[in-house]
């Protein structure tokens, strides 16, 4: 059970106060290479989302969420940013992303985008202007350089890995031909980390939240912020960099959650709260709920992520256990909790629930692999939504999975662009499978994702069947699913409620929130529904009882 914050007092509509907004929204999330492509390049650009968000407005959503559409060489999807103020050509230009948010804010939807704070590009100009500077100048102090081990200094600073496989560390060859120092990359080589000890890379990120938050941008999303500060003298960490980022005998690894990240994190706050105490920070931090929750303490950022709950499987007592967790957690430092099933990053959840049991999130799938159960992965995953989207807090959706969009499972091994395919030597495939560009019409080139059917990925040919066109007007479509659960959610304001378990059958979920109830049958018969039930959405068929792998929404009468 929860409670709403006692220092938030919804207005007379139901919605917020203005300032809170960010308390209940709902929050689509747009990969802008992979939604819409209005100049016909095979690549979705800024103008392309202007022209469709009117989907957006009609789903019913308080804000979107643009990962990076920086300059940027793309050796991670852009999140190797070359300049962080300034839009890639490929995308368009500032002009278009100020078109882009007066079209959004003119729809009543707020505009969120991207900081990637830990690390750069390799074509940024400061850390070009590193390499051919001197071994201890200033110009390499905005990164971490080291001298390797050994006595020619030809092994890494330290034993650290990089979440993209093999070591976190590369070494560079000196202006004066002679191989030189390394420099640390959590990422891949081209995702150079920068050094936040230094003062100078505080003041630059400042400019750059300045600089959005000037044109407009109510907020960002704060890509792998738990990373920014690294523990002193960059101690050995003789264990994966990867993975669940906990404790090892009450020492966090020395790159992850440092006590450091926050003094950053209240000097952003301050400087948000400066404009009119609307704009918001949203943590990206794989971290567990009480440790998530540190961040987000009322003079820190406003909400993060709950990628606890987006691991979990589709099993009753996990999904209420992490329910429980993270809204005791997140009540305890008085914020919203968030939830999230899919993102740019991981598997479809209309795929991952296809698989009986856990899934490697990351990984992807290939033509040769196990295929997910299509029809029953669909299933689970409206019944995954219908569950999310009557939780208490903030949710994120992520582009297509409310057409609901699989993983492409079967891309050519060819196609692929993640840069964990090389560096695993191709034994991991990675994120594609997630990106592939959206379908907007049955037919037509690229299925309405722009003029070029060469697409940056290529779409799967069954992909038409889940454009959004298609959906519009159909009943049980997916698409009319996603705009009843988020219209109800916002006339029951489900976002302020409270969140009450009720008794239950094994295997099934039954809670309410404020009057309405949800059921999610995880087993495998139908349970009654109570006799008085007054249906009101249904992710599967549902008359007087809940059928396996369905969340039915009620009143009673
Ligand atoms: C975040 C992003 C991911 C990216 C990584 C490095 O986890 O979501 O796409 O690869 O950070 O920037």
């Amino acid at each position: 059970m929860t409670t709403a914050d006692s220092t938030y007092a919804p207005t007379e509509t139901g919605r917020p106060a203005d300032a809170d907004w960010w308390r209940t929204a709902v929050i689509y999330q747009i990969y802008p290479r992979s939604f819409a492509d209005a100049d016909g390049d095979g690549t979705g650009d800024l103008p392309g989302i202007t022209a469709r968000l009117d989907h957006l407005a009609d789903l019913g959503v308080d804000a979107l969420w643009l990962s990076p559409f920086y300059p940027s060489p793309q050796r991670d999807g852009g999140y190797d940013v070359a300049d962080y103020r300034a839009v890639d050509p490929m995308y368009g230009t500032l002009a278009d992303f100020d078109a882009l948010l007066a079209r959004a804010h003119e729809l009543d939807i707020r505009v969120i985008v991207d900081l990637v704070p830990n690390h750069c590009s390799d074509q940024h100009v400061a850390f070009r202007a590193a390499l051919t500077a001197a071994p201890g100048s200033d110009e390499r102090a905005l990164f971490h350089f080291r001298d390797g081990r050994g006595p020619d200094g030809s092994l890494p600073p330290n034993d650290w890995t990089s979440m993209f496989e093999g070591p976190a560390w590369t070494r560079i060859t000196e202006a004066d031909g002679t191989p030189g120092q390394w420099y640390l990359h959590l990422f891949d080589p081209g995702q150079p980390d920068w050094n936040w000890d230094n003062p100078a890379v505080r003041e630059d990120f400042e400019t750059t939240l300045r600089f959005w938050l000037d044109r407009g941008a109510d907020g960002f999303r704060v890509d792998v912020c738990d990373a920014l500060v690294k523990a002193p003298g960059l101690p050995d960490w003789p264990r994966p960099t990867h993975g669940v980022i906990e404790p090892v005998d009450g020492v966090m690894p020395p790159m992850w959650d440092q006590e450091g990240i926050h003094e950053i994190f209240r000097t952003w706050r301050r400087l948000l709260d400066t404009y009119d105490g609307r704009r918001i920070l949203c943590a990206e931090a794989w971290l567990p709920p009480e440790r998530a929750a540190r961040i987000i303490r009322p003079d820190e950022m406003h909400q993060a992520f709950n990628f606890r709950f987006l691991e979990t499987p589709w099993q009753a007592d996990g999904l209420r256990a992490v329910i429980d967790e993270s809204l005791a957690a997140n009540d305890a430092v008085g914020a919203p909790t968030t939830w999230v099933l899919s993102n740019h990053d991981v598997m479809r959840h209309a795929s991952r629930f296809g698989y009986d049991g856990p899934v490697e999130l990351e990984h992807g799938v290939g033509a040769d692999d196990p295929q997910p159960d299509r029809p029953l992965g669909l299933r689970r995953a409206r019944a995954a939504t219908a569950l999310m989207l009557a939780l208490p807090g903030s949710a994120y959706l992520y582009q297509g999975e409310e057409l609901g969009l699989p993983e492409a499972t079967e891309l050519p091994d060819t196609a692929r662009q993640d840069p964990v395919w090389e560096r695993s030597g191709h034994r991991i495939r990675g994120r594609d499978g997630c990106r592939v560009p959206l379908p907007w019409t049955e037919d037509g080139p690229a299925f309405g994702f722009g003029a070029n059917p060469d697409t940056w990925l290529p779409q799967p040919s069954d992909y038409g069947s889940y454009a959004a066109a298609a959906q519009r007007d159909h009943p049980g479509s997916t698409l009319r699913l996603y705009r009843r659960l988020l219209e109800l959610r916002r006339s029951y304001r489900l976002g302020t409620g409270n969140l009450r378990w009720l008794q239950s059958p094994h295997r099934v979920l039954h809670c309410a929130n404020g009057s309405i109830e949800v059921m999610t049958n995880l087993g495998p018969a139908p349970v009654p529904l109570p006799p008085a039930a007054h249906v009101l959405a249904a992710s599967a068929p549902a008359t007087d009882h809940v059928p396996a792998d369905t969340t039915v929404w009620f009143t009673r009468t």
